[in-house]
């Protein structure tokens, strides 16, 4: 991955990561549903409402050529992944392997949300995403899309049910009609 070929030699400070994962440690290494999980996790970061200084100055300025992912954990069960968008990036549609729950830490994003009807996508619609939300979803009602439609750069939180130290969340990517998906290996 990107992030850890560009890693730094040294470790940055992340502020209120311990907390973080000591936190959300019993909630992902229990015997629940996944949705339940997601929930939960949810609600951990719900209380804590970590913030951007989880990220050096440096890794918060983003980049002009994609959204750009930073690795801040990963263990067995899940992994904490930060993200930052400049206004206008944006991801493919795609679903999830594993259930995600993400934050908003600065910024705003737009989640278009799908499901499949036989071979198409349809569009269930948009939710916004102010600073401070927070959202969980679990396979396989997990079809989105996110993008940076505010007009600063954007910051989330996302945790993964799943050690993605060496791979990713994704299941498959989507273009607008189903038949045409795609295997993917580098997207959220
Ligand atoms: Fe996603």
């Amino acid at each position: 991955m990107t992030e850890l070929m560009n890693a730094p030699t040294h470790t940055p400070r992340r502020t209120g990561l311990a907390e973080l994962v000591q936190r959300i440690q019993p909630v992902a290494r229990q015997r629940a549903d996944a949705a339940t999980i997601a929930q939960q996790v949810a609600e951990v970061l719900t209380e804590l409402r970590p913030s951007p200084d989880l990220l050096t100055e440096e890794e918060r300025a983003g980049s002009p050529e994609s959204y750009t992912r930073h690795t801040l954990h990963a263990e067995a069960t899940f992994s904490l992944t930060a993200v930052v968008w400049r206004p206008g990036q944006i991801t493919e549609i795609h679903d999830h392997l594993v259930w995600c729950t993400f934050m908003v830490l600065q910024g705003a994003e737009t989640e278009t949300l799908y499901d499949i009807d036989g071979d198409h996508l349809v569009e269930l619609g948009e939710r916004q995403r102010p600073t401070g939300s927070v959202s969980g979803v679990a396979p396989p009602d997990d079809i989105h899309r996110v993008c940076n439609t505010g007009d600063t750069v954007a910051i989330t939180l996302h945790v993964y049910g799943a050690d993605l130290s060496n791979g990713t969340s994704v299941r498959r990517t989507y273009q607008q009609r189903s038949e045409d998906a795609d295997e993917t290996t580098d997207h959220l």
